[in-house]
């Protein structure tokens, strides 16, 4: 499965593309060749090379607008989810009195909480941490910001039904689709704004989107501004431009927007969620065969949490790491669910393109193998 794009493998089992998926080749030459063929300031674009690169920035904008089903203007580039959530969190004051609402999912991540709840703070809101949010929707919600796919533990939602009550409240739904991005459809016709981060989509890391939809974004007043962002500055003040240009001052990331277009491209063409999907059964039925192992993830999941009892689930994944087989284990981010579960260190086990069940089988045998050297009890 496209092995040969990902030249780590030829050394690594990796397993943690839920933190970032592995950058085939293909897209690496791309952002090479921004460097060494043109790399021009897309604020200086009067020549050849500036032309390219815009036409090159262009084209992801064209890109995300068919992956997202949104215009081209109403994306933001940005660093990247948490960049977005906090960006975007900071110009909807406006919308937020005393005693208004906004929800959070129970099982958001930490980039996806801590930005509202400051929100919250600074107008004398409430936060609410949702276990159920359809039922928790009502009149005062302003906001509604969960993920369509969690990071960790996942969360079964119908982002459908949350969307048509929060409008019927005319309240704003925020899509941190970091991880749902490379794993279903995104699509702003069910979110007011979509949140995601190139890293997870085959791109670079420090690039990702945040689209809002035009009839919000016409209204928001962008907190870091400078040059770009202005179309004016004289004695009298200064104007910032409206809509998206508004949000992207300065010097873009631009190898890393030309990567995350590419990025997205490469996905399109060989990404295969049900091949994801078919690892993650498969390595749970392997998994179990490991004695004390304890799921804290189903079998139908988008990715395997396990710990196995008596072990300390960080030295099962240092002992792995030192063999170059890459897995994550702690509070993936989700610091307020997994304490309120009590849950310490658990082990994540996600899978992209380029794994294979043989994978899982090598990690297996290892964690087998292993065991006696990591015994905590
Ligand atoms: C669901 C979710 N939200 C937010 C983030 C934060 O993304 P980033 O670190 O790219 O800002 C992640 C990263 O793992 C994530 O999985």
């Amino acid at each position: 499965m496209r092995r040969k794009d990902f030249p780590l493998l030829k050394n690594t089992i990796f397993l943690d593309s839920n933190s970032g998926t592995l950058k085939p080749i293909p897209v690496i030459k791309k952002i090479v060749e921004y460097y060494k063929e043109y790399p021009i300031n897309s604020h200086s674009i009067d020549s050849k090379l500036g032309v390219i690169v815009m036409k090159k920035i262009n084209n992801t904008r064209k890109i995300i607008s068919n992956l997202v089903d949104c215009k081209v203007n109403e994306i933001i580039f940005t660093s990247g989810t948490t960049d977005g959530i906090n960006k975007i969190s900071r110009t909807l004051d406006y919308l937020i009195n005393k005693d208004d609402e906004i929800i959070i999912s129970k099982y958001n991540h930490s980039s996806n909480a801590v930005p509202w709840i400051q929100l919250a703070k600074r107008n004398n809101a409430k936060i609410i941490i949702s276990s159920n949010i359809i039922n928790d929707i009502n009149k005062k919600t302003k906001i509604v910001a969960f993920a369509q796919i969690n990071n960790s533990i996942h969360e079964k939602n119908d982002i459908n039904l949350i969307y048509k009550k929060i409008k019927s409240y005319g309240g704003i739904l925020v899509n941190d689709a970091a991880q749902a991005i490379n794993s279903t459809k995104v699509s702003i016709k069910n979110s007011d704004i979509i949140v995601f981060s190139g890293t997870k989509i085959y791109g670079p890391t420090g690039i990702g989107a945040l689209v809002v939809k035009n009839n919000l974004l016409k209204n928001l007043n962008p907190e870091i501004i400078g040059s770009g962002s202005i179309s004016n500055f004289d004695e009298n003040g200064f104007l910032v431009k409206k809509g998206f240009y508004g949000f992207e001052p300065g010097t873009p990331h631009i190898a890393g927007i030309i990567g995350m277009g590419y990025g997205i491209k490469y996905m399109n063409k060989y990404d295969d969620f049900n091949h994801k999907k078919n690892l993650v059964k498969y390595a749970y039925d392997q998994l179990s065969k490991i004695p004390n192992i304890d799921f804290i993830s189903k079998r139908d999941d988008y990715n395997v949490l396990f710990r196995i009892k008596g072990i300390s689930s960080q030295e099962i994944v240092n002992y792995l790491g030192y063999r170059n087989i890459i897995l994550r284990s702690g509070k993936h981010c989700a610091l307020y669910l997994f304490n309120t579960f009590k849950l310490e260190d658990v082990i994540r086990m996600s899978f992209a393109i380029y794994n294979e069940k043989s994978d899982i089988d090598f990690v297996v045998k290892e964690i087998k193998k292993g065991g006696n050297f990591i015994d905590i009890t």
